[in-house]
């Protein structure tokens, strides 16, 4: 997340995140599954901007008109949230430009979420703990707090506890976004947790010993083939960065899907993989790198 103070107020660039490792360790008595995850976060980035609104009044437009702007928006509800819990009487006036699609495992809408309760806490001087943010993004969304701890962490929990952990050099990795969106609710709703859930050391050794390779056998995630079954034609998206062979390290889906990347040795081989995906037009292909 970067955040600069600009004429009239403040402007927050909130990145997509990838997850490199997702397993399910169970569901739980309050309907959420506890998981363990490793989260990336990447360039690319939705962009918002909060003016004051001497009014008190919260308000949102966004460039994508397929998005409310009311409190079904993650944003009014961050923003709602943090006046709330702040007691302050100052009002904001928020616009929010889309780059990140919609239900395809990016967290695009949690980043938002992230970005305006750090992008209010600026504008209004607030000096909110960290602790107290950690607890309104928890209470707005699962994937929320990792972006307030970012760009590299462990998530457990339903996902809001987050240990950040360190990363030695950038990770590129070219990355599709299927014209079809996946309900992450549907896809937890037809989950079976495994008996016996991987483990996520394998994984973190690759990232301490930066052995890429090993990194790119390690990608998992448990909701892949649930989200295979639910919309079967992402089965192709898979298969094509397969397709690539060895030029790739590793591929995986994220989140809950729909977007899938592919892990690169470098920023030339994740453009070129781009390239021979654009040929295939299974979507929309970008090149986005994690840059600790
Ligand atoms: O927390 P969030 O609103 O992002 O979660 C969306 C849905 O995904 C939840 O309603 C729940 O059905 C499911 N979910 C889950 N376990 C998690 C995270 C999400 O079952 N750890």
């Amino acid at each position: 997340m970067i955040v600069r103070t600009i004429e009239g107020g403040v402007e927050v660039l909130a990145p997509a995140k990838l997850n490199l490792f997702l397993e399910i360790l169970g569901k739980r008595a309050d309907g959420y599954h506890d998981l363990e995850s490793l989260m990336v976060a990447v360039d690319l980035h939705d962009t918002l901007t909060f003016a004051d609104d001497p009014t008190g009044a919260i308000s949102l437009t966004c460039d994508d008109s397929t998005l409310p702007t009311g409190p079904a928006n993650l944003v009014v509800r961050a923003a709602m949230a943090l006046k709330a819990a702040s007691g302050t009487d100052r009002g904001a006036s928020i616009h929010l430009h889309k780059a990140i699609p919609a239900q395809a495992g990016l967290a695009g809408g949690s980043s938002d979420a992230a970005s305006t309760l750090v992008g209010l806490d600026r504008l209004w001087g607030l000096g909110t703990a960290s602790g107290e943010l950690d607890r309104l993004a928890a209470t707005i969304g699962s994937d929320v707090a990792f972006f307030l701890r970012g760009p590299v962490a462990i998530c457990r929990g339903r996902g809001e506890l987050v240990e950040p952990w360190p990363l030695f050099e950038p990770l590129h990795f070219v990355l599709i976004c299927p014209p079809v969106g996946v309900s992450t609710a549907a896809v937890y709703r037809d989950l079976i947790p495994p008996v016996a859930p991987r483990g996520i050391g394998g994984m973190l050794e690759a990232l301490e010993l930066g052995d890429r390779p090993r990194l790119g056998r390690e990608l998992f995630n448990r909701l892949q083939a649930v989200a295979e079954r639910l919309e079967p034609s992402l089965g192709a998206v898979g298969a094509a960065l397969a397709g690539l062979g060895p030029s790739l390290d590793g591929h995986l889906m994220s989140g809950s899907g729909s977007a899938y990347f592919g892990l690169a040795g470098d920023r030339d081989a994740a453009e070129d993989a781009a390239r021979r995906l654009v040929t295939l037009g299974l979507g929309r292909v970008r090149v986005v790198t994690c840059d600790p």
